[in-house]
């Protein structure tokens, strides 16, 4: 196992989890934390065992944003030569389905990060928001995209200009958070999704968020002869055979991934 500092990070049967973990700077997103989880996604997509990826924080904060102590002194120079946020982008290539189970605050950084995930679960406790006006910049990791994406642009505008805080109820109703869960089930109810998902036919598993992940980046047409040409091609798979056949003999798929 890797020695990681700033995050935790464990299987649970099929499922790879990623506990963001700076408490006392409300896991805000360095460098260092940004390589970690970096690494251990790199681990996960490379273990045929997992069939999904869980990410999450602590009760009080998913993430409270990029650290902006370790932002504070950056120059242009310094943001443009080391292409200051690129890495962060490692998340939204993983092929396996990946769940961001938020409690607490997701700002800035912190909530393009849940919004760089397939989807993401909440607890009644979950605060979302771009506050990077504030501090005199503006979001950097996705935030102006994604956000609009998510929950249109009126209430994504308003949230990026004021830089108010969005609570999980809004959240859901907006469209930026798949289902809003108690904090105290937050962990045992994201884990049962991922672990349902991991069951899965894995190889389906990466079609589907693959051909959902494309409406966002072509037109309708081009979306439906992308989900036609891999639907086509899931007849190839063993799993398809196999997910038929149990359906036809009742009894529970073994589907082999293959
Ligand atoms: N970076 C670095 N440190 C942070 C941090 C951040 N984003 N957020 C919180 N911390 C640190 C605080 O400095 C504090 O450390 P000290 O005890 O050493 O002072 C510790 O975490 C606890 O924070 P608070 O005392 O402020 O806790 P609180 O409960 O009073 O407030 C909060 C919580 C409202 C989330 C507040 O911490 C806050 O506003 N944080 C900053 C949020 C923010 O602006 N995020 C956007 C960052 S910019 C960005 O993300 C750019 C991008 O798009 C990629």
């Amino acid at each position: 196992a890797m020695a990681f500092e700033t995050i935790l990070v464990e299987t649970k049967g099929g499922v790879g989890v990623i506990t963001l973990n700076r408490p006392a700077q409300l896991n805000a997103l360095n460098d260092q934390l940004i390589g970690e989880l970096n690494q251990a996604l790199d681990g996960f997509e490379a273990d045929e065992a997992i069939g999904a990826i869980l990410v999450t924080g602590s009760d009080k904060a998913f993430a409270a944003g990029a650290d902006i102590k370790e932002m504070a002194a950056k120059t242009y120079m310094d943001a443009y030569k080391g292409d200051f946020i690129a890495s962060w982008e490692r998340i939204s290539r993983c092929r396996k389905p990946v769940i961001a189970a938020v409690a607490g605050f997701a700002l800035g950084g912190g909530c393009e990060l849940a919004m760089s995930c397939d989807f993401v679960l909440a607890a009644d406790t979950a605060k979302f928001g771009q506050p990077e006006i504030k501090l005199g910049i503006m979001p950097g990791a996705g935030g102006t995209q994604r956000l609009v994406r998510a929950v249109g642009k009126a209430k994504a505008m308003e949230l990026c200009l004021t830089g108010r805080m969005m609570d999980a109820e809004e959240a859901e109703r907006a469209g930026l958070v798949a289902r809003v869960v108690p904090a105290q089930d937050l962990l045992a109810e994201a884990l049962k999704t991922a672990e349902a998902i991991a069951a899965m036919s894995h190889t389906a598993a990466m079609m589907t968020k693959d051909c959902v992940n494309r409406a966002f980046e072509t037109t309708l047409a081009e979306g439906i002869r992308y989900e036609r040409r891999t639907f086509h091609a899931m007849f190839a798979t063993d799993d398809q055979k196999e997910g038929m056949a149990a359906f036809m003999e009742k009894r529970r798929p073994q589907f082999r991934n293959s």
